[in-house]
């Protein structure tokens, strides 16, 4: 649902977080917020929303403070999960994917999402 894009526009592939930001939030997510549903919509919305969000906040930042760099590491990936050959003749995304999506409740790396991180000199 959230790479749809009868919903979210004709970039709805691609990662791109400035999504919540700019235009698309008042052309797209404003005007139905029901076709962003991690938290679910309406009344039984999760009240936990925003704390959740300052969590995450905090946990990026700090990531971001004491690592220089991190970079994906697929020969460290199990190759079972790496993405298979033949992916890479598949449409849109799916030829572009450099590790395993996945779908359950909630969207997931399949092996895990391996990466390599440098610490950074003053962290
Ligand atoms: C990434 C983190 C979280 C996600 C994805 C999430 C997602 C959800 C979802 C999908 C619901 C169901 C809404 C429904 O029944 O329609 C929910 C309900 C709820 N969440 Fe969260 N949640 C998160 C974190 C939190 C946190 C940190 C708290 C509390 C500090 C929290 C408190 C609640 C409560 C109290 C409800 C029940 C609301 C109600 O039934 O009226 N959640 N959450």
């Amino acid at each position: 649902m959230h790479r749809r894009k009868d919903l979210w526009g004709p970039d709805a592939e691609e990662f791109d977080p400035d999504r919540f930001l700019d235009e698309r939030l008042h052309k797209y997510l404003i005007p139905k917020p029901f076709i962003f549903l991690p938290f679910n919509a309406g009344p039984r919305i999760c009240l936990g929303q925003q704390f959740a969000y300052n969590e995450m906040s905090f946990m990026l930042i700090r990531l971001l403070q004491t690592f220089s760099s991190i970079t994906l590491a697929p020969e460290a990936q199990h190759p079972d999960t790496r993405p298979p050959t033949e992916w890479a003749q598949a449409e849109g995304r799916k030829a572009r994917e450099r590790f395993r999506p996945k779908s359950h409740l909630t969207l997931y790396a399949d092996g895990g999402l391996w990466v390599r991180m440098n610490e950074a000199e003053n962290a």
